[in-house]
Parts: C-alpha cells; structure tokens; sequence
C-alpha cells in the first residue's frame, strides 16, 4: 500500500515538472492597458479567441467578437462581460467561409466603430468540403476570409496606428507546401478527404498564413500598422471537433499534455500587446519568442504568389 501511494507521489511530480517544463509555456509579460482601444478577435465564441477576448476586455479594450453563429456569439458575448467585468464587448457577426459575409461584416464595422488598434485573425477550421463561394473549406476559412477580413481594414488600422494584425498560424505550416496548380484547377491547396489529406490541406492552409504575414508586413513598411503570424502551442480546445476518431484518440494526450485555453492565448496577447516589437514585423512567433522559420515560409517570391492569386480569389484585382 505504501509503495503504491509512493509511486503515485512519484508520477505526480514527474507529471507536474514535464507539465512545467514542456506544455504550460511562458506567459504575455505586457501590463499594457487598453482604455479607448478596439480589437477585432475573429472566432472569439471559444477556445482560444475567447480567453483572448477576455483579457483584451479586461485591459479595458472595446472588443468586437466576430463570430459566425448569432447562437453562440451571443452566448459568448454574455460570459466574456460577466467574466472580464467590462460592458465594452460587442458581437457583430462574421462568417470567414462566405467573401460577402466578409464584406457586410466590414461594412458594419467601419459604419458604426471609429476606431481600430487591434485586428486578431484568430478563427480557423479542420474541415473538408467547400465554402460557398467554392474555394476549400480550410483554404477559404482560414486564410482568404482573414486576407479579405485585413486589406479591407487596413485604412481603418493606418488611421489609428501605431495598429497591429496578429495572424494565428501553427507549427502545423512546417509540414505546409502551396501548390498553385491545385489553387488554380480546384480553388484549394489540395483534393482528398482521408484524414491525412485533411491534415495536408490544414498545413498548407497556415503556411498561408505566415506566408501572408511575410508579404503584408513588406507592403505595410513606412505605415505604423504591424504583423504578426505565430503558433499557439497544442491547446485543449473544439478545434478537432469536426475530426471525431481523431479528437477521440487525443483525448487523454490533450487532457494531460495540452495547453488550457488560458495558457494558449499567451503568444496572441505577446504578439497583440508586448512593447517594442515593431522592427520584428511579418515574423513568427511561439512561446511568446520570436522563431526562425524554414525558407519556404518566408519565400518573397511564393508569398508575393499567394496575395496576388488571393486578390483574385476575392475579386480584388
Ligand atoms: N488548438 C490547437 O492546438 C491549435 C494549434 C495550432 C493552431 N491553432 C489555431 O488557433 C486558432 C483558434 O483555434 P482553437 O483551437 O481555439 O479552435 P476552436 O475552439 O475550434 O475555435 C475556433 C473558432 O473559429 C471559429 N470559426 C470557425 N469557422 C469559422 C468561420 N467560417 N467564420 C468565422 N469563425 C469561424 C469557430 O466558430 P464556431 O464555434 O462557430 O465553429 C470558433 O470560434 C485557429 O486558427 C487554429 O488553427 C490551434
Ligand atoms: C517556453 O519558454 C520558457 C522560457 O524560455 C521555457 O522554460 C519553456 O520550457 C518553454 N516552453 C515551451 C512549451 O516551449
């Protein structure tokens, strides 16, 4: 009996120092406030964009949650004032997989809000299919809404600079690859539906976006607007809802060896709020550092590619 609770005792602290070490990661170190600020936080109704969206409130930032269901928007809207005790929280509504979404959603904003100081692309998807403009589900979603979502912001954040736009990538973009023939035959960055088809499509969805963090912070040079792309760490969060055998198989791993929701806003808020990270503009972030990233993630002539099939795609050029 006393050697079970020894090693129980024993596998415990080892469980508490890899926690520790390995998963909880640092945190946003800024006590920044943000009285007369407006952020924008896509997909803010949970996982990480909400816990981002909290602290941003509680900082005293006005914070427009855009998220694509009115349900689970205003739900949101209701926890994120009680819990950060601030009335500055609006839900105005955003759908990254429809351009014309996109496009109302801007419109809204620019009639009714003055300011903007903060534009957080956080929202993202794991899902086959088509959006309803027929690009990839994941190519359409996670990257040309928030492409879209950006350039139409940004005399609003050149207005009000010094702005920032923090672009929620992930680690998953080193296994990315964009392939400009698939883009042009099939709207996406890559056909298949098995799980690792999925997987791919979802890689080469966030080389996009650091690929377009790349190429806009070269185009916002000589503007006090800057970027930012970064991975969050492996969170515990809805993300794998849509891949079910997946989500199911992770479950105890994520439990125990994933981030909270809390611990995995920390690089949003570091690249949102730490002072003095203008001249690392365009670059990528994790564990609230600044990384280096393999040449085909910061490749001038790609990334100039992918803005301009990406203007196409939006019906921009
Ligand atoms: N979790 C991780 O381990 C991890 C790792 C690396 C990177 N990331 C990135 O972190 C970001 C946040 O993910 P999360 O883990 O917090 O996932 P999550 O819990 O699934 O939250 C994703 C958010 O995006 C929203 N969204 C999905 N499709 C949308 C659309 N068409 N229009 C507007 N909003 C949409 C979701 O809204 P609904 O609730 O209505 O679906 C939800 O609010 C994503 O960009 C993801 O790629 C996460
Ligand atoms: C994050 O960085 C801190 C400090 O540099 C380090 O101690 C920790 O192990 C890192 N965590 C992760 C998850 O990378």
């Amino acid at each position: 009996m006393e050697t079970f609770f020894l090693v129980a005792a024993v596998l415990v602290c080892v469980y508490a120092v890899i926690y520790t070490v390995c998963v909880k990661g640092k945190s946003c170190q800024s006590n920044v406030k943000l009285y007369g600020r407006t952020v924008i936080v896509t997909g803010s109704n949970t996982g990480i964009g909400k816990t981002t969206a909290i602290d941003l409130a509680k900082r005293g930032a006005r914070v427009i949650l855009a998220c694509r269901s009115k349900q689970r928007g205003e739900a949101a809207l209701a926890e994120i004032k009680k819990e950060s005790g601030s009335d500055q929280v609006v839900f105005m509504q955003l759908d990254l997989g429809s351009l014309k979404s996109v496009r109302s959603f801007v419109e809204t904003f620019l009639k009714t809000e003055p300011r903007l100081d903060l534009l957080i692309n956080n929202a993202g998807i794991v899902m086959e299919g088509k959006t309803e403009d027929g690009l990839g589900m994941m190519f359409g979603v996670n990257h040309i809404g928030p492409f879209l979502l950006t350039i139409l912001l940004l005399d609003r954040l050149k207005e009000c600079g010094p702005s920032r736009v923090v672009n929620v990538a992930s680690t998953a973009h080193n296994a990315g690859h964009i392939d400009f023939n698939c883009l042009s035959t099939h709207k996406d960055l890559g056909v298949g539906s098995s799980f690792l088809d999925v997987m791919k499509i979802y890689s080469n969805s966030k080389l996009c976006n650091v690929l377009f963090t790349h190429e806009l912070a070269k185009r916002l040079k000589g503007t006090k607007v800057t970027c930012y792309s970064l991975h969050p760490g492996a969170i515990n969060t809805e993300l794998t809802r849509n891949a079910k055998m997946f989500a199911i198989l992770m479950k105890p791993f994520s439990l125990l060896l994933f981030k909270t929701p809390v611990q995995g806003s920390q690089t949003t808020l570091h690249c949102a709020l730490q002072e003095g990270l203008e001249p690392l503009s365009g670059r990528y972030f994790s564990n609230c550092t600044v990384r280096d990233v393999y040449a085909k993630a910061k490749d001038d002539a790609v990334a100039r590619k992918v803005w301009e099939v990406s203007e196409t795609l939006c019906g921009l050029s």
